[in-house]
């Protein structure tokens, strides 16, 4: 990103760290560019303050930051309760409703943030939307089962309009294969949605993963 966007990303992500993370607590740590430097202000905490924390990661990155930084990595089997998540979100609207996703990683991140007492959002002032989806006209990220991407697809334009594409690879030929094995389609659409009533309709469709 740009020098300000970098600089907004990290002013935010260590207000965020510096605000709710406190001694003796299960960590979540979320994926994306934010969170690199939300796990740098983590790392440089635990080593001045000798906090004592444990993090559980969101996807194949996280894992990579924790470990990269010295912290103590666990997981769901050892830690299924915890304290805090803080992770990112590419767009936030005015109800708290986000986007999640862009990075690839937004199921494991809902599973493990189903888990905390406290989700934390580090978002700055570049995610901030009036309504959801026409900010960067990325559109909403749906995990899919890679047999069902075609039916999956289809369910939601006939029933929202709009297309869910499938996200195809930037340095290999072929679709983006998330950390699950699963594919993901970027749902586009123009007009305004009910959220809740999305949320619930995208998971009852088979094949759907998110
Ligand atoms: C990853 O799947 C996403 O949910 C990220 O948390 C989200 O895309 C935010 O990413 P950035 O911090 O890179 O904007």
């Amino acid at each position: 990103g740009t020098l300000m966007a970098e600089e907004a990303k990290k002013l935010a992500a260590y207000a965020a760290v510096d605000n709710h993370i406190q001694n003796n607590q299960v960590v979540g740590v979320g994926s994306g560019s934010t969170i690199v430097y939300a796990v740098d202000r983590l790392a440089e905490r635990v080593r001045q303050e000798k906090l004592n924390m444990v993090c559980v990661p969101t996807s194949f990155q996280a894992r990579q930051l924790i470990l990269q930084h010295g912290l103590t990595l666990s997981d769901l089997d050892r830690h299924p309760e915890l304290d805090v998540v803080i992770d990112g979100a590419d767009e936030v609207d005015a109800a708290l409703t986000l986007i999640k996703g862009g990075g690839g990683c937004l199921t494991q991140e809902k599973i493990v943030a189903g888990c905390a007492k406290h989700f934390i959002v580090i978002a700055d002032y570049r995610k901030d939307s009036k309504a959801l989806g026409q900010q960067w006209k990325k559109g909403v990220p749906v995990e899919v089962i890679p047999m069902a991407y075609v039916p999956v697809s289809r369910a939601i334009a006939r029933r929202f309009g709009g297309e869910a594409v499938l996200r195809m690879a930037v340095s290999k030929a072929g679709p983006v294969v998330t950390d699950n094995s699963n594919f993901i389609l970027d749902w586009k659409f123009e007009h305004a949605q009910n959220w809740k009533e999305v949320n619930t309709a995208i998971k009852m469709i088979p094949g759907q993963y998110r």
